[in-house]
């Protein structure tokens, strides 16, 4: 009798556990028709933003660039790169035309997590500090004179209402930082204040989103790139617009007729986003509750957080895992974005890797491969929900681009740990877009991923506002 009752509660529990994965499929569920209104809806959203400051959700910031490289760009130039988990230093050197980038260069370090709720000047001195050691490192091994001035891009990945190529203040914080007194703030007084104290002579000449140095290292590969991409710890996108489709724009009309276009689409939101429960229990836990809402569905930050939270209700609910609940399962943030991405791609027979992650990260042992299984659907659901969101999103730039995809090539130039590392996700998000646009084979959309693009894309932007030119000219 107890065997049969012992068969009858498991028979129950996976019942249970069916349960929830058929609900959660159905809930993040994107079908094309869904996906084609979410890009018009982003489409509407974006005009509503280039007509007036806070028109929309989303911010569709001016980047003031709007003269994207050319591959002229001559001289040795510095980019920081503060954006996610990690930042870094780049110096890079520019030959022109005939040599485009002859070499480059970089250190990276993370960021300590308790300096992304500190304060405003602890942060930018340990940047300060990180870029110290690097100039020193260079006029050692390079024998330049001390006290040479450097031109830097600075990248900083964060909404920013930019004033001019050179000076803007944090709209807000995303991705996990939130430093109160940095809000409000011109990041680039910031950081000048920061290199003074720690001895470092510098200038910015530039101050960009990495969504806009990755253009312009795009561009400077290739003319026909034209749309941005980040899909890392958040995400984004820019793209080039004609000056005189953003009404918002009051300055002079730019030569070239373009400026590029800073999006914040992680801040879009919209009725047809397919929200379950647990995007929104995360969102109401997180630093930013109400924000970031497209971010949240798709980004590096966020896919292994949701996967925990989905795993957490299947043990408390169908002793998925057990009697108890695996103490680690309760901890926020603990399943990261890459480990997910492992046990996706476990190929092996009796998912091996699967069952190493759920051990190390999670300390739960013995799972039958059939539960391992039932992980990796869930993975699959949460990861092509996010890819296909992310695809939407293209189709909606590409729609205000209105060009002519069967004709035009439209280089998308995508970056970010996210895209990079996580074949699956990048593989669905590719085949989407192609799906959307309604032809595989007619249509001229390319994705080219450009490494450090961002980082690049900001010594060229610095470049062609340096110091040097502004004497020459
Ligand atoms: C977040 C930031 C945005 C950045 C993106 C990718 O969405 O707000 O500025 O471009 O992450 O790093």
């Amino acid at each position: 009798a107890l065997v049969v009752r012992q068969r009858m509660k498991n028979s129950g529990r996976w019942a249970s556990v069916r349960a929830v994965v058929k609900e959660l499929e159905e809930k993040c569920g994107t079908p094309d028709a869904r996906l084609k209104q979410i890009a018009d809806a982003l489409n509407v959203e974006m005009h509503a933003g280039l007509a007036s400051e806070g028109g929309s959700k989303i911010k569709m910031l001016i980047s003031y660039v709007d003269n994207l490289p050319t591959g002229d760009e001559e001289g040795t130039f510095y980019a920081l790169d503060l954006g996610g988990t990690n930042f870094r230093v780049l110096r890079v050197e520019l030959g022109g035309k005939e040599r485009g980038v002859v070499h480059q260069e970089f250190a990276e370090a993370s960021i300590p997590p308790a300096l992304m709720s500190g304060s405003s000047d602890a942060l930018f001195d340990y940047i300060a500090e990180k870029l110290a050691a690097f100039v020193a490192d260079e006029e050692r091994i390079y024998e330049q004179p001390a006290g040479k001035e450097r031109e830097l891009g600075f990248t900083f990945s964060f909404p920013v209402m930019q004033n001019s190529i050179n000076s803007g203040t944090l709209i807000r914080w995303t991705k996990g930082f939130s430093i109160d007194d940095a809000v409000g703030q011109d990041v680039v007084v910031e950081i000048t204040k920061a290199m003074k104290r720690k001895g470092v002579d510098m200038r910015v000449a530039a101050l960009v989103n990495d969504t806009i140095g990755t253009l312009a290292g795009g561009r400077h590969s290739d003319p026909d790139v034209s749309v941005a991409v980040i899909l890392g710890t958040g995400s984004n996108a820019a793209y080039v617009e004609r000056a005189q489709a953003i009404p918002k724009w009051h300055g002079p009309l730019p030569k070239s007729g373009e400026m590029a276009i800073n999006m914040e689409w992680g801040n879009f939101r919209s009725s047809h986003l397919p929200l379950t429960e647990y995007d929104n229990a995360m969102d109401a836990d997180s630093l930013n509750p109400g924000e970031q809402i497209f971010e949240k569905l798709i980004s590096g930050m966020y896919l292994g957080e949701i996967l925990r939270r989905v795993l957490l209700r299947l043990a408390e609910e169908a002793c998925f895992f057990g009697d108890e609940i695996p103490a680690k399962l309760k901890s926020p943030f603990i399943l990261r974005t890459p480990e997910m991405s492992a046990m996706h791609h476990d190929t092996s027979p009796d998912l091996k890797v699967v069952d190493d992650k759920l051990k190390s990260v999670l300390e739960i042992s013995h799972t039958s491969v059939k539960k391992r299984r039932v992980v990796v659907e869930l993975i699959n659901i949460i990861s092509s929900r996010g890819a296909r969101l992310a695809a939407a999103g293209i189709l909606g730039v590409l729609k205000k681009l209105g060009k002519d995809v069967s004709k035009e090539k439209t280089i998308i130039a995508m970056d970010g740990g996210l895209y990079e590392h996580y074949m699956e996700y990048r593989k669905c998000l590719e085949s989407t877009v192609f799906d959307l646009l309604g032809d595989t084979t007619g249509t001229s959309v390319v994705f080219e991923h450009y490494n450090d693009g961002s980082g690049i894309g900001a010594a060229l932007i610095a470049a062609s506002h340096s110091l040097y030119l502004d004497q020459k000219f």
